[in-house]
């Protein structure tokens, strides 16, 4: 059966029982700044499962395209996948429980003819005050003794982190307000052989891929209150089965990369790369997920960039990259045409959208390849010296400050820095990520008031080169030019700073042209996290009348991949980001200066032309 017939009969299947079919919602929610994705298709309704009306009623049908995150690292096994289309039906306070199962299980056994035997129950256990769901048990257990089934070795129960779901996750996770509920898990036998390597004993929720979790029935009725779990005003049902793992069923492939949905994506991958499947199925199977969301991804108005949704797009396409060339592939673009191909028929748009897609793909192919070049040469300069020959053998050991540096300036991975061929020290290099993290959190207040609008490519190299230019300005004025604000937009930069005077066009026309030549001399942009007086020592400029904590993040300009290896530039306290090179910013114009009074001037300039 193909995907396209199983949405078409589950809509119809709700449709002939009162509901009514909504539209998705888009994959890049609108108006809602709590979450960078749509995950599922409850996130669109909350206001009506706390009791809003809906203008189409109490009954809801609909298939929602939904990306998760937070399983990209789990992508590679027989069942994950970080983009699914989820099979939705919703009750807002009209049918419950006994409604609800026997549904579920009349359009599984009856319609789509899977064979009741193979299937199991997961049942909430009980938690806290909550009691423990008895009323969908005895459902459950009549539902398979009417199919002459004993239910006895059907049915599971599980607490709250296994059969409780609400958008946070379990009860303690829950923020005041938010709607959750006991659930009902269904799964499918494929009776495959256990892997000890997940457990002694194989159970419905082992990892070791045997059961497939194909739906799950929300009872939604509680909502977190100050005290505890209140009863929402109306007992509502979420209903989210996975498209991809129920035609997995029905196709009888206990690899939901076999199905008539993936596979042909995965025989392209195959004859690009020359690589079978069989012995190379994690690597295919990162590529095709990968892939399938960079597409859907970049169709919703999403760029690579390095923040929220387009650094989760930026991490998809480098990601699918890197397995796609570990495999020694070439020619992504024949992938992301046969993607289409295969979503074409529920989401036609991607016809149309297929050639901006590609290029966005495929100009993010090009960046990725420019930063791991750049990569490479900095580290064969520093380390190739070093060794007898020059031409190094086997792995690089290289220091845990470079391979730091590698992720700071470079945005590689530490298994991208591996895939290269360096070894470092990986402890040393967690640590530097645990201070960078905690850096940056508290980082973000340290940015420059009016600083950076947005993190798109234009503004980034605009950032850079202010410091570029507060530097030229000293250079040409003097030391005592310091800078009092600046704001940055992809259109211009935008820098004030104390001077007593209107800019010559001379002085205006030097200060540009020691920009530029900067620029031309593609210095390494690259930050170290130093305590303030070490910062300070190392010549470091900045806000002085802003606030910082004992430690500082300083950006340097030149100087090699790391201060030690000579003298910077330029260096400034900052919160970034930046350019990995001054050549990326290819050209800066100064259009104009002005005077706000007060010893403050403003310059307006242009990059990137
Ligand atoms: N909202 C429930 C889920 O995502 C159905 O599993």
């Amino acid at each position: 059966m193909a995907a396209k017939d199983l949405i078409d009969k589950y809509l119809s299947f709700f449709q002939a029982r009162g509901h009514k079919i909504i539209p998705g919602a888009p994959l890049v929610p609108e108006n809602d700044p709590t979450t960078l994705f749509t995950s599922s298709g409850m996130q669109p309704l909350v206001a009506y499962l706390l009791g809003e009306t809906h203008p189409e009623g109490k009954r809801l049908v609909n298939i929602q395209n939904c990306f998760r995150a937070q399983d990209l690292d789990e992508v590679g096994d027989n069942r994950h996948t970080t983009f699914f289309r989820m099979l939705g039906n919703w009750s807002l306070g009209d049918y419950f429980k006994k409604e609800q199962l026997p549904w579920f299980f009349e359009f599984l056994t009856d319609n789509l003819k899977i064979d009741a035997k193979k299937l199991y129950i997961s049942i909430f256990e009980g938690f806290d005050k909550i009691p423990k769901d008895e009323e969908s048990a005895n459902i459950w257990k009549e539902l398979f003794r009417k199919k002459s089934i004993d239910p006895q070795e059907r049915i599971f129960y599980y607490g709250p982190e296994k059969n409780w779901w609400s958008r946070s996750g379990v009860p303690k996770n829950m923020p005041e307000g938010e709607p959750g509920g006991p659930d009902s898990e269904v799964f499918f036998d494929f009776e495959t052989k256990h892997d000890v390597k997940f457990g002694e004993k194989c159970h419905i929720n082992c990892d070791c891929g045997r059961f497939l979790e194909i739906g799950n029935s929300v009872f939604m009725e509680y909502k977190k209150g100050k005290e505890g779990f209140e009863k929402l005003p109306q007992q509502n049902v979420d209903f989210g089965g996975g498209l991809e793992r129920i035609l997995a069923v029905i196709e009888r492939k206990s690899d939901i990369f076999e199905t008539s949905l993936f596979y042909p994506i995965i025989e392209m991958i195959v004859r690009l790369t020359n690589k079978n499947y069989i012995n190379h199925a994690k690597e295919i199977r990162i590529v095709t997920d990968h892939f399938i969301s960079a597409v859907f991804i970049a169709s919703s108005g999403v760029y690579p960039s390095n923040k929220e949704q387009g650094y989760i797009l930026r991490r998809l396409i480098r990601r699918g990259l890197d397995n796609f060339y570990k495999l020694e592939g070439k020619n992504i673009e024949q992938v992301i045409h046969v993607i289409v191909e295969q979503y074409k028929d529920t989401d036609t748009y991607l016809v149309d959208n297929f050639e901006k897609v590609k290029n966005i793909i495929l100009e993010e192919e090009q960046a990725y390849n420019r930063t791991l070049k750049n990569a490479r040469e900095f580290i064969a300069k520093k380390y190739g010296t070093k060794k007898a020959g020059g031409e190094l053998l086997g792995m690089t050991e290289i220091s845990a400050d470079d391979a730091f540096l590698l992720y700071s300036t470079h945005g590689l991975s530490p298994a991208q820095i591996k895939s290269l061929g360096y070894a470092f020290d990986e402890q040393e290099f967690a640590r530097k990520m645990e201070e960078h993290q905690k850096l940056s959190r508290q980082g973000s207040g340290q940015r420059f008031k009016g600083g950076l609008a947005d993190t798109e490519e234009k503004t980034v190299m605009g950032h850079t080169a202010t410091h570029l230019l507060h530097k030229a300005l000293r250079d040409v004025l003097g030391e005592k030019v310091h800078q009092t604000g600046s704001n940055i937009t992809t259109e211009r930069v935008r820098f004030d700073f104390f001077y007593e005077k209107k800019l010559t066009s001379e002085e205006i026309q030097k200060v540009e042209e020691v920009v530029n030549q900067k620029i031309k001399e593609n210095l390494p942009v690259h930050f170290e996290i130093l305590d303030i007086e070490e910062a300070r020592k190392k010549g470091a400029i900045g806000l002085f009348n802003e606030k910082y904590g004992n430690k500082v993040k300083v950006y340097f300009i030149g100087g090699g991949l790391s201060t030690s290896s000579g003298r910077p530039y330029s260096a400034e306290f900052c919160g970034g980001p930046h350019v990995n090179f001054t050549g990326e910013i290819k050209s800066f114009k100064i259009i104009k200066e002005e005077g706000l009074g007060k010893n403050i001037r403003r310059i307006y300039a242009i990059v990137g032309e």
